[in-house]
């Protein structure tokens, strides 16, 4: 027997049965990548084991000379302007530079962003007026978010569209597309190097200048940290909403229940990111010394990915896995990381994902798929997952 494809259209579509196989076979392996090899761990509770694992570090600069080589697509993991935040350290850069941000974090700021995720949901969704069709994705999974993050950073507005598809190629490119990879990358690093010198001589009310105050940061973290809340909190949220929506649009019942009784909203939007979550894989890690995960061990500086969709399939977990089936209890579903490096954003996320999906329920009670979901196009990147476009019949 050998690992099913773990690349293509097929796969891109729906990669659980391959992970299903996986996780009965070859729950921790090695599969191949461009260039270099990767470990992929697939159980929850392995994938527990090695989010939580002090012996395996996030700085790129402890993975294997082969894993360097292969670059992988990601040239910003080697820029020190764009680099060195935290999801790229470890202790004690990383507790310094995460303590930072969440200071910044606010729960005022977060309760503002609420009322801000509102506001422009309500916006943008005015815009489908009178309309009887819609993409979800372009009308309101894109826009959403990079408002939000433009906001919570304090980009001026003109100059939002180019920092959205300067994002979107990093994110959502194929891992090959390594030219528009690099050029997206060089404009973003130019923008974010005049954002943070803008916001010491223009001081605003946003993050970013709150950050700038602070003696103990580096110009290059700054940058790094900007760039990091940019993408962390963009493409992210775009899936959030695509693929739940998509999720939900599939599940008749589950649609007529949350728009019975809206208070369910919290315990859907949960569902929707275990069930088909954003995130692939969660981010590199390298063991420092040899590590047994799994039963399998990985020697120092060999490359690791966390299969988080697979994980939060795993009927050891959850129950009938593949049932989207909002309010279980149990076990956390692991969307959103575990351990030191769990996401800071996540909050933000469910106020965004709550205010998209629960004004579109109410503003659309007969909103259906337009298209036959096998006809959906996927992102093609390693470590997201998300949709092109999302074609929806409003009423
Ligand atoms: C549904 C939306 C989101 C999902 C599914 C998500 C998922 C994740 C995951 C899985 C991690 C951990 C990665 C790892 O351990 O390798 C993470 C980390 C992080 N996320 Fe999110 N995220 C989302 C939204 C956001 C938002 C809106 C922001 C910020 C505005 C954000 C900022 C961050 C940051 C800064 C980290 C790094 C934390 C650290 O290294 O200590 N995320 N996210």
């Amino acid at each position: 027997m050998s690992i099913p494809p773990m690349a293509g259209p097929a796969f891109d579509a729906d990669p659980y049965p391959a992970y299903d196989w996986l996780r009965r076979h070859a729950p921790v392996s090695k599969v191949p990548l461009p260039g270099c090899e990767a470990w992929l761990v697939t159980r929850y509770a392995d994938a527990v084991a090695a989010l939580t694992h002090p012996a395996l570090a996030k700085d790129p600069a402890k993975g294997s000379p082969e894993w360097q080589a292969a670059s992988l697509g990601l040239p910003l993991d080697h820029r020190p302007s764009l680099a060195r935040h935290m999801i790229n350290t470890d202790p004690p850069d990383h507790s310094r530079l995460r303590r930072l941000v969440s200071a910044a974090f606010t729960p005022r700021r977060i309760a503002g962003l609420r009322d801000r995720a509102q506001q422009v949901t309500d916006e943008l969704l005015a815009k489908l007026d009178g309309k009887d069709e819609a993409d979800l994705i372009a009308d309101l999974a894109y826009p959403l978010p990079i408002t939000i993050i433009c906001d919570l950073l304090g980009v001026p507005e003109g100059d939002r569209a180019t920092f959205h598809h300067h994002a979107s190629v990093i994110d959502s490119a194929a891992a090959s597309e390594v030219g528009a990879i690099t050029a997206a990358t060089d404009a973003l690093e130019e923008f974010l190097t005049d954002l943070v010198a803008a916001k010491r001589t223009h001081p605003g009310d946003d993050l970013l200048t709150e950050l700038v105050k602070r003696p103990d940061i580096s110009l290059d973290e700054l940058t790094s940290t900007a760039f990091l809340l940019l993408i962390a909190g963009h493409e992210t949220t775009v899936a959030l909403i695509g693929n739940g929506m998509l999720a939900l649009l599939r599940h008749p019942s589950q649609l007529a229940a949350v728009r019975e009784d809206p208070a369910i909203l919290p315990d859907v939007v949960d569902e929707m990111l275990r069930y088909d979550g954003p995130l692939r894989n969660a981010t590199w890690r390298f063991p420092t010394e040899p590590v047994v995960i799994g039963g399998q061990e990985m020697l120092p500086g060999e490359p690791i990915l966390i299969a988080l969709l697979s994980a939060n399939r795993d009927p050891e977990a959850f129950p009938d896995p593949d049932e989207f089936r909002p309010g279980r209890h149990g076990e956390p579903h692991l969307a959103f990381g575990r351990g030191a490096h769990y996401c800071i954003g996540a909050a933000l996320a469910k106020i965004e994902g709550e205010a998209a999906i629960g004004t579109l329920l109410r503003k659309f009670p007969d909103i259906a798929l337009a298209a036959d979901p096998a006809t959906l196009t996927w992102w093609p990147s390693a470590i997201m997952r998300g949709l092109f476009s999302l074609p929806v019949r409003l009423r």
